[in-house]
């Protein structure tokens, strides 16, 4: 059975994820493929829905990681897999390396218990390439500063939160250095356009 690759894409707030996401899903379409283009936490309609809670409302810290979860059972369950079974394409901004990054990272929750929800959540399924924009965070938050009018409970947070958040992307970067890629992110948009263009051909 032919089945799709998964691709997704990682960063602190306001490292350029959402600003490439159009241009790969095109790039990709270009060579043939069919393509989904998704989001966590949200991707369908009642992620979308936890994802306004968890953007929105405090909460305890497992609280927040087992509603990512949740949302992310059902993105699997309604779209994910379908897809790639049908052997399309999935283009996801933001998936489980933002849990390790995030609650972990971020938020100081056992990596442990961030690995045991995806064992259970998604069975082995990984992406098959993981593009991490990187950049200073002080860059990151300018940008967003400059972009966001309201921000959100995660944006909310101070450069201290997002250079944890960082740290541990990096980390996971180098642990997983052949699916994940780490994209300068301090480049111009142009530029990461064509390192992103020869990573898609290798994929
Ligand atoms: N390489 C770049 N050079 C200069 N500005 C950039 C670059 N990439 C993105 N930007 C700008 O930075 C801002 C944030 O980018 P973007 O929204 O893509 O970030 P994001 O990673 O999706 O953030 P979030 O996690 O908050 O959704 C936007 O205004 C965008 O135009
Ligand atoms: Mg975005």
């Amino acid at each position: 059975m032919s089945h799709g690759k998964f691709i997704t894409l990682e960063g602190v707030d306001g490292a350029g994820k959402s600003s490439h996401v159009e241009w790969i899903a095109e790039r990709l379409r270009a060579q043939g493929h069919t393509l989904v283009v998704t989001r966590e936490p949200g991707g369908t309609p009642l992620g979308e829905k936890l994802r306004d809670l968890l953007l929105s409302e405090s909460m305890h810290l497992e609280t927040e990681t087992l509603l990512m979860f949740a949302a992310r059972r059902e993105h699997l369950a309604q779209l994910i897999v379908p897809a790639l079974a049908r052997g399309d394409w999935v283009l996801s901004d933001r998936f489980t390396d933002a849990s390790f990054a995030y609650q972990g990272g971020g938020r100081g929750l056992a990596g442990q218990r961030i690995s045991e929800l995806e064992n259970w959540v998604q069975q082995g399924l990984q992406p098959d390439m993981t593009f991490f924009f990187d950049l200073p965070v002080e860059i990151a938050r300018q940008r967003l500063t400059a972009s966001t009018a309201n921000p959100d409970r995660f944006e909310k947070e101070d450069v201290a939160f997002f250079n944890r958040v960082r740290k541990a992307y990096q980390n996971r970067a180098e642990a997983f250095e052949n699916r994940i890629k780490v994209i300068d992110s301090s480049k111009s948009i142009e530029q990461i356009r064509v390192i992103l263009g020869k990573c898609l051909l290798s994929i």
